[in-house]
């Protein structure tokens, strides 16, 4: 079929993620594939996958693998500690070996648990939000979505505090070697980053005092002394080091960057955020409408292991294929009226947390985050922007979305917490 590309956003060479009008706002490519293209090869030979139902099949068939992915991200980074480490995580792994380390860490996501964290969760929003608001003004992803992710990311893996500021440093310094193309100087500085993350987490578990304990890190000890196995490889400390590291990765740039996508969304829509105060008992769904809106995770990456007719069009095995769930979120034939943000939609199901045996583990823990956070920052009244939009950054990445800094200013609350009586 040959495409049209007149008025087109995309390019007639094909999508490139690395086009910063599309970093900055992906929504017309989104909006112009799914009604043009739905099945589009891209610039650099990729597929990319945009509609909800197509979505869906990228993200849980097994034959869009993520083992074969692996490769390719080893050749990019080279030797060094980011390969060693990330040699074992479950993100480049398939069944049997996924399944296996699942189901090993699954226990410390327990729903039971994760809702037991709720007061915890509400009390840290508190910890943050206090001291800030009575200044009337505070960078929102900085001073207060960053550090309620990475509290609770610890705090699932058994963390101790003294070390939340060291994670927060690895974490930002590792994160662009797992995305797009990094350069030279990200991978010297992320494997610097990895090999000390990895061995102050070879340290930590070495000084733990034994004994059960309900934490990813303990969960995991746990099982590497009953000797657990069941997966390709037997479980090693290597093995509970990259997981770890993964689950990092899975939840702090996450929720950092929905709980700020989330306001954001609010503070453009003031009718919703009116609604929302009027009936909090909405959250809900304002969290899952927050969550399709303007999702944190925008896509995510598939290796084909045989050939597989999607949409028509057959993508031979071996390519890659990119599921943009944000594309999904948007998807006419899901949603009416896609655009519209709009907190009274009942029963939606967004892509932002994917699908199948992949479908994320800390979706609960998310939804208590945003949740929690939007509570609060809702109150503030004249809640606004205090730089033109045209001087947004947004993080350089083909799978997350999410501003560096969002700088807010808002009516300054002598009172706390700010709700109206
Ligand atoms: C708004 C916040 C979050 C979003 C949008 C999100 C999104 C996702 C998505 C899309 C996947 C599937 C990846 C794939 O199919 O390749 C995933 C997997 C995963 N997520 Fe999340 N996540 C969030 C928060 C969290 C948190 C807070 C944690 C942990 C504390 C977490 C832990 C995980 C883990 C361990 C997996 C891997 C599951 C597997 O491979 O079986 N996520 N997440």
């Amino acid at each position: 079929m040959t495409i049209q590309l007149t008025d087109s956003p995309v390019p007639a060479t094909g999508l490139d993620c690395l086009d910063p009008a599309y970093q900055r706002d992906p929504y017309p490519f989104y909006h112009w594939l799914l009604r043009h293209d739905p099945v589009h090869r891209g610039k650099d030979g990729t597929w990319y996958v945009t509609r909800y139902d197509d979505v869906r099949t990228a993200m849980s068939d097994k034959r869009f693998a993520c083992a074969n992915v692996r490769d390719h991200w080893e050749e990019m980074v080279g030797p060094g500690a980011l390969k060693e480490v990330m040699r074992d995580t479950i993100f480049f792994e398939d069944d049997p070996q996924h399944g296996f380390l699942r189901s090993l860490i699954s226990p410390a996501f327990k729903p039971k648990r994760m809702r037991a964290m709720e007061p915890q969760i509400r009390r840290v929003v508190d910890e943050l939000l206090e001291p800030l608001v009575h200044r009337g003004e505070m960078d929102l992803v900085k001073d207060f979505a960053a550090p309620l992710a990475l509290i609770f990311i610890c705090e699932l893996l058994g963390v101790p505090y003294e070390g939340h500021e060291k994670v927060r440093v690895w974490s930002l310094d590792i994160a662009p070697t797992l995305d797009l193309v990094p350069t030279e100087e990200e991978i010297r500085v992320g494997n610097i980053a990895m090999g000390e993350f990895s061995d102050y987490l070879a340290q930590l578990i070495a000084e733990r005092p034994k004994g059960p304990s309900e934490d990813l890190i303990g969960v995991m000890l746990e099982a590497l002394e009953e000797g657990k196995g069941g997966g390709e490889r037997p479980l090693t400390l290597s093995a509970i080091i990259s997981t770890i590291i993964s689950v990092v990765f899975a939840g702090h740039d996450t929720v950092t960057n929905q709980v700020s996508n989330s306001i954001l969304a609010f503070i453009h829509h003031p009718d919703q955020l009116h609604l929302l105060r009027q009936d909090p008992g909405r959250m809900p769904d304002a969290v899952s409408e927050c969550l399709r809106y303007d999702s944190a995770v925008q896509s995510n990456s598939r290796r084909l292991t045989e050939d597989v007719e999607l949409g028509g069009v057959t993508l031979p095995a071996g390519d890659f294929v990119v599921a943009l769930m944000g594309a999904a979120n948007r998807d006419p034939a899901e949603f009416p009226d896609p655009d519209r943000f709009d907190i009274t939609r009942t029963s939606v199901h967004p892509m932002s947390f994917g699908a199948g045996m992949r479908y994320c583990l800390g979706a609960i823990l998310g939804r208590l985050e945003i949740a929690a956070a939007l509570e609060r920052l809702i109150w503030l009244d004249d809640l606004r922007v205090t730089i033109p939009e045209e001087q947004f950054v947004y993080q350089r990445s083909s799978m997350f979305r999410g501003l560096a800094s969002l700088p807010v200013a808002f009516t300054p609350v002598t009172d706390y917490p700010p709700r109206r009586k």
